[in-house]
C-alpha cells in the first residue's frame, strides 16, 4: 500500500512526491531531521523534538518554515491518512534547491527551505522481542565531525558504523573518541554500575537524546542515581548492565560488548524497568 508523505504544504501519494536535484540536502547534506515515536497512533513527546528542531536550524543558520501547530497538524495527519499505530515519523528540512550547486548558503528570500515528512509504520515498535533479548554492541572510533549535538542528515560514519556492526554478526557499535564513548551510531549509551546510571554529558560531542531527557528524568523521579560522565570500554564491559536510548527503540538493554558478556548475558533489571517506566509515563503524555 503506498504511504502518503507531506512535501512543501502537499501530500501526496510516495510515488508522486518530489525534490529537485539541486536540493541542498541532497547535494550538500545541508539539513536538519527529526523522528518522533508514535505509540497507539499518538506522538511521543512532540514538544522536545521540535525544541531541539528549532535548535538545529538555528545552529546552522536556517530559518524555520513552519510553526509548532502546523507542524503537529502535519504529523497527525499523516499519521491519520497512513493509518500508523506503532512506528515513527520522519521530518526533514532541506536548505532549499538554490539554481544551480554552490557552496555559499542561498538567500532564503528567493530559495525556500525543502519540508519533508513521512511516516514508518512499525507494528509491536512498543513490545519488541529485541528488548527481551538485549542487544550486542563492538566498539569503534567516532570518526564524525565535531557538531554532533545538531541533528543534521550526514549520517554516513554511522551507517558505516551499522554496517561495522552488521559484518561483525552484532546489532550496533558504540563510538570511541580519546579512549571513552562518546554514544551509539543511531542512540545515546548508559552503563550501570552498583546502582548507578552512567552517561556521558551533554556537550557538542553527542546528540542530546530526547529519550534521553526523559528517561534521566524518569530515573531521578524513582529515586535511581545517575551520574553523567565519561566511561571507557573497559569499564563498560565490567558493568553490570548497559543500555542505550532513542526516540526508536525505547530503552534497549544491551548485553554484550566487544564480545564481552555483561552480567548473566541477559537484559538487566535495571534497564528492563527504565523501559517500562518510559513506555507507561510516555504515553500517558502522548498527543
Ligand atoms: N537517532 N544519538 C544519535 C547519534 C542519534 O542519531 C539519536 C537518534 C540519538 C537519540 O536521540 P533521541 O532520543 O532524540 O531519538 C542519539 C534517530 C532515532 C535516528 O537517526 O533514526
Amino acid at each position: 500500500m503506498s504511504r502518503t508523505v507531506y512535501v512543501n504544504g502537499q501530500y501526496l501519494p510516495e510515488n508522486e512526491a518530489k525534490v529537485s536535484i539541486f536540493d541542498r540536502g541532497f547535494l550538500m547534506a545541508d539539513g536538519i531531521y527529526e523522528v518522533t515515536s508514535v505509540l497507539g497512533g499518538k506522538l511521543i513527546d512532540f514538544d522536545g523534538h521540535f525544541v531541539r528542531l528549532e535548535r538545529s536550524l538555528n545552529e546552522i543558520d536556517m530559518p524555520s518554515p513552519i510553526s509548532k501547530e502546523d507542524l503537529l497538524a502535519v504529523h497527525r495527519k499523516l499519521i491519520k491518512c497512513n493509518d500508523v499505530d506503532e512506528g515513527m515519523i520522519y521530518l526533514q528540512i532541506t536548505r532549499g534547491a538554490p539554481d544551480d550547486r554552490d557552496f555559499v548558503f542561498p538567500d532564503p528570500e528567493t530559495t525556500p527551505q525543502t519540508i519533508v515528512l513521512f511516516t514508518q509504520s512499525k507494528p509491536g515498535l512498543a513490545d519488541s522481542p529485541a528488548a527481551k533479548k538485549g542487544l550486542k554492541v563492538i566498539s569503534i572510533e567516532d570518526m564524525r565531525w565535531g557538531r554532533r549535538d545538531i541533528k543534521t542528515v550526514q549520517l554516513l560514519y554511522p551507517s558505516m558504523g551499522k554496517m561495522m556492526a552488521k559484518k561483525a554478526g552484532v546489532d550496533d557499535a558504540w563510538m570511541v573518541q580519546d579512549g571513552t564513548v562518546t554514544e551509539g551510531t543511531s542512540n545515546n549509551a548508559y552503563i550501570v554500575k552498583n546502582g548507578q546510571i552512567i552517561t556521558r554529558a551533554l556537550s557538542n560531542d553527542i546528540l542530546h537524546g530526547i529519550t534521553r531527557s526523559a528517561v534521566l528524568r524518569f530515573a531521578e523521579e524513582a529515586q535511581m542515581e545517575v551520574v553523567e560522565r565519561n566511561f571507557t570500554i573497559e569499564e563498560a564491559q565490567q558493568a553490570d548492565e548497559a543500555f542505550i536510548t532513542s526516540a526508536s527503540m525505547f530503552v534497549m538493554p544491551v548485553v554484550e560488548i566487544d564480545q564481552q558478556s555483561l552480567g548473566q548475558g541477559t537484559p538487566g533489571p535495571l534497564a528492563t524497568r527504565l523501559r517500562e517506566i518510559y513506555l507507561e509515563e510516555s504515553m500517558l503524555k502522548a498527543i
